[in-house]
């Protein structure tokens, strides 16, 4: 049964006004319950230290709607007027507890987010009493770690058409409603695209559109500039959970949406995907979701930013170890596994660009950088990445004048030589920004980080290489420039031209 109704304009109006006066916003929430950011939000059950009695309408909220608890009605009646209640009742966030008439409790979640306000399904019984379990479709909540991850990863450039597909709560597309001309949101669940609808009346936003389908099926015929996808990607053979379970690969939805993707990606559009998946023997991630677009592959840059990644048997042992599975079906997954030549299980964000003129198609894995998701980082790698694999580039590199990064360092090593002299072997540079990456080179890179001061030409630095010797004759200039893309592509160098993107604040805490 679904809880929400979705009322008159009038009902969402009121319980709109009233969580705005009674200051329902994230920093606000957070700052309450001493958290970071509303995604650290920690439960009164799940240990949060708690007051005696709800002091102000704030804490009512957040006893009601985001730890779950029962709230005597006298306190609720205290700091809610009775219009208020009466709308949250009509809408069905709001009724009586079933063990108790004096009690409230609330049928939904309900909390602020970057989308705006959202509801999604409770993820535990205010009364206790009743000990049901989520149903299958159950509506995934917007303030995971996992949904902030998602959010953080995509571009906010303002768009022309934004889908959202497998939208849940509509999370994304509702936030899009700021920077899209429409946006649209997709599921295939009656239960989220219920939801999702709530949300959208609930924050006033005409320009969203919320529909019920498989995937692409019902926005076929129209085309996107920005294509984000948080699908359903653990590996299962039950398929209990939508939200959850991904076929036996865990890749099952992925995979649809990135084949079927050519069809809705406007040129010059984006597809943004956070998701587990795997690398193969002689197939990494970033190749297969080549093999995945198809016969039109060339015409799309690929980047996979990673957040973390896990081999399979280390996976399931620690699924069994939390609970979440069982040490007996470790094997079967194992044999699997080895049958479909999994490597490892890869965590991140598949960032793919349609080109809007023809160019050499980018293939890239990176390190996420410092924060949570990409804040503008994937701009800063396909503008990079594509001017570097263009024919004329050579001339305009000799020109650069590179800079060494402040967030980079070298560890040198150094060893003694035949006449006891220690001199450098060589060096590993490491930067947090606009990647995480580690670049092993001769002891030259070493050198070239060190004069690079943003004054200095590619060109005067390769001369003067080449008269104290260290870049010996025998060497072609290319040599010497493809370390320098090699340390442009790191993001150890800077260039003027290719400007990396600012460090990012943490979302959700402003
Ligand atoms: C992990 S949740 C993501 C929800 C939301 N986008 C977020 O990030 O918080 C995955 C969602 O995919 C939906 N889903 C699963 N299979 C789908 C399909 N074939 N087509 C559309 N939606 C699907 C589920 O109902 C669920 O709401």
């Amino acid at each position: 049964m679904i809880p929400i109704h979705l009322g008159t304009p009038q009902q969402f109006r009121a319980v709109r006004d009233f969580l705005l006066a009674a200051g329902f916003t994230a920093p606000a929430i957070a700052e309450r319950v001493g958290a970071t950011t509303i995604y650290d939000f920690r439960s009164l059950r799940e240990g949060r230290p708690q007051d005696a009695a709800p002091r102000d309408r704030l804490d009512v909220l957040i006893r009601l709607f985001m730890d779950a608890e029962m709230v005597e009605w006298e306190a609720v009646r205290a700091h809610v007027p009775a219009p208020a209640v009466d709308a949250f009742t009509a809408l069905g966030l709001l009724t009586n507890a079933p063990s108790s008439a004096a009690h409230a409790c609330a049928r939904v979640l309900l909390y602020p987010t970057e989308g705006g306000l959202v509801v999604s399904d409770l993820n535990a019984d205010p009364d206790r009493s009743v000990a049901e379990p989520s149903p299958p479709d159950v509506v995934y909540p917007a303030i995971t770690h996992n949904t902030r991850q998602f959010l953080a990863s995509q571009s906010t450039a303002p768009c022309e058409h934004f889908l959202e597909l497998c939208s849940g709560t509509g999370v994304a597309a509702l936030r899009a409603a700021r920077f899209a001309r429409r946006a649209w949101a997709v599921d295939i669940t009656e239960r989220s695209t219920v939801f999702a609808e709530f949300n959208v009346r609930l924050n006033d936003l005409p320009n969203v559109t919320v529909l019920q389908g498989d995937l692409y099926e019902p926005v076929r015929g129209e085309t996107f500039d920005r294509i984000v996808i948080h699908p359903p990607y653990v590996p299962s053979r039950d398929n209990l959970y939508v939200f959850r379970d991904g076929g036996e690969d865990g890749e099952a939805i992925t995979r649809r949406a990135i084949t079927e993707l050519p069809g809705f990606l406007r040129p010059g559009g984006r597809f943004y995907c956070t998701c587990l998946a795997t690398d193969r023997k002689d197939a990494p991630l970033e190749r297969r979701v080549r093999d995945m677009l198809g016969a039109t592959e060339r015409e799309f840059d690929v980047l996979l930013v990673t957040t973390g990644d896990i081999d399979p048997l280390t996976y399931y042992a620690k699924k069994a170890a939390s609970r979440r599975g069982t040490f007996a079906e470790i094997g079967d997954w194992y044999d699997l596994f080895q049958r479909l030549q999994v490597l490892q299980l890869v965590h991140g964000t598949l960032v793919i660009e349609r080109h809007r003129q023809a160019k050499v198609a980018v293939t890239a894995r990176r390190q996420v950088g410092v924060g949570v998701g990409l804040a503008g980082a994937e701009d800063w790698l396909f503008a990079w990445e594509s001017a570097a694999a263009s024919a004329d580039f050579a001339g305009r590199l000799l020109a650069a004048r590179p800079w060494a990064s402040d967030r980079a360092e070298i560890n040198v090593v150094l060893r003694a030589g035949d006449d006891r002299a220690w001199a450098p072997v060589k060096g590993t540079a490491r930067t947090d920004w606009p990647f995480g990456m580690v670049v092993e080179g001769p002891p030259i890179m070493v050198a070239l980080v060190g004069r690079c001061d943003g004054r200095t030409s590619v060109a005067e630095h390769l001369a003067s290489f080449r008269q104290s010797g260290a870049v010996p004759p025998e060497v072609p200039d290319e040599q010497f420039l493809g370390l320098v893309k090699v340390l442009v592509s790191a993001g150890i160098l800077g260039l003027d031209e290719f400007p990396w993107p600012p460090l990012p604040i943490a979302p959700g805490s402003a």
